[in-house]
């Protein structure tokens, strides 16, 4: 197998179908692929065009209908379900479009509160979250609940709370679509310094124009398979300041 040394997620071949009725429709058909660490990585294609079943796949939330995923040296397809439930609270982290925050928790709360499921001690649980917290820019709305918060910045609590357990591998589907522009940049910036900083495989997938330019790395997925994979070269990109800053 030709791997590229110092892949996080390993992909191959593929193919994913899903059955409603007597109607089978393919969905992925044969994608292989190999996403590295230090990097952000965008899948970008239309509507219904796979994205999202192809994170699912890249991160053990759903099995492939054929082919191979290797993730952190793991074969996924031999874990069971239960392994395949530790592998993730171990080693991913997921932003989905929705923010998915409990409307009674604060933010430190949010952030703090799935940390008990990680191996985290129970003493630097607060630290942790805080410290998430001030990542992204809110360590000042760490006692606020959602309702008390704009769009963008329950974005950034939920991105605190998946960055918090220190995930090799996050997983963002389409991260900024309720957003408007600003707050769609402050995430799109966030990722890419999740993954330079942090040295996290960021792998995000959108229909959202705006995130190449944050993206080291943008796949075109079409009709299932993958239509082009180009690297981007942005000196400007380590220069990226902190979201914090004023
Ligand atoms: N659980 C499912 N059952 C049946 N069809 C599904 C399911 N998940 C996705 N699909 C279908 O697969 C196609 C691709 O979906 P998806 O991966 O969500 O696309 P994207 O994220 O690119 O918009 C769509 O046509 C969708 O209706
Ligand atoms: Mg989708």
């Amino acid at each position: 197998m030709n791997t590229r040394a110092g892949a996080t997620i390993e992909l191959r071949d593929i193919e994913r179908s899903f059955v409603s009725g007597l109607i089978t429709t393919r969905v992925l058909n044969g994608v292989t692929l190999d996403i590295h660490p230090n990097e952000m990585t965008l899948i970008v294609g239309p509507s219904g065009s796979g994205k999202s079943t192809l994170l699912a796949i890249a991160s053990g939330l759903l099995r492939p209908s054929a082919g191979r995923v290797r993730a952190i040296g793991k074969n996924l397809g031999d874990l069971d379900a239960g392994d395949l439930d530790k592998f993730r609270l171990a080693h991913c982290g997921f932003i989905f479009q929705g923010f998915n925050l409990f409307a009674s928790l604060t933010a430190l709360e949010q952030v703090a509160y799935p940390l008990q499921f990680s191996k985290v001690a129970h003493e630097t649980r607060k630290d942790r979250a805080h410290e998430a917290l001030a990542a992204v820019g809110l360590a000042a709305k760490a006692a606020l609940y959602p309702l008390e918060l704009s769009g963008g910045e329950k974005q950034r609590v939920a991105i605190a709370r998946a960055i918090a357990k220190e995930p090799r591998l996050l997983f963002a589907d389409e991260p900024t679509s309720a957003l408007d522009k600003d707050n769609g940049v402050k995430v799109a910036r966030l990722l890419h310094e999740i993954a330079h900083a942090r040295h996290a495989t960021v792998v995000c997938v959108s229909h959202d124009q705006r995130l190449i330019d944050y993206a080291d790395r943008v796949i075109q997925i079409e009709d299932g398979v993958i239509s082009s994979d180009e690297r981007l070269s942005r000196p400007n990109h380590g220069a990226l300041g902190a979201v914090a800053a004023p």
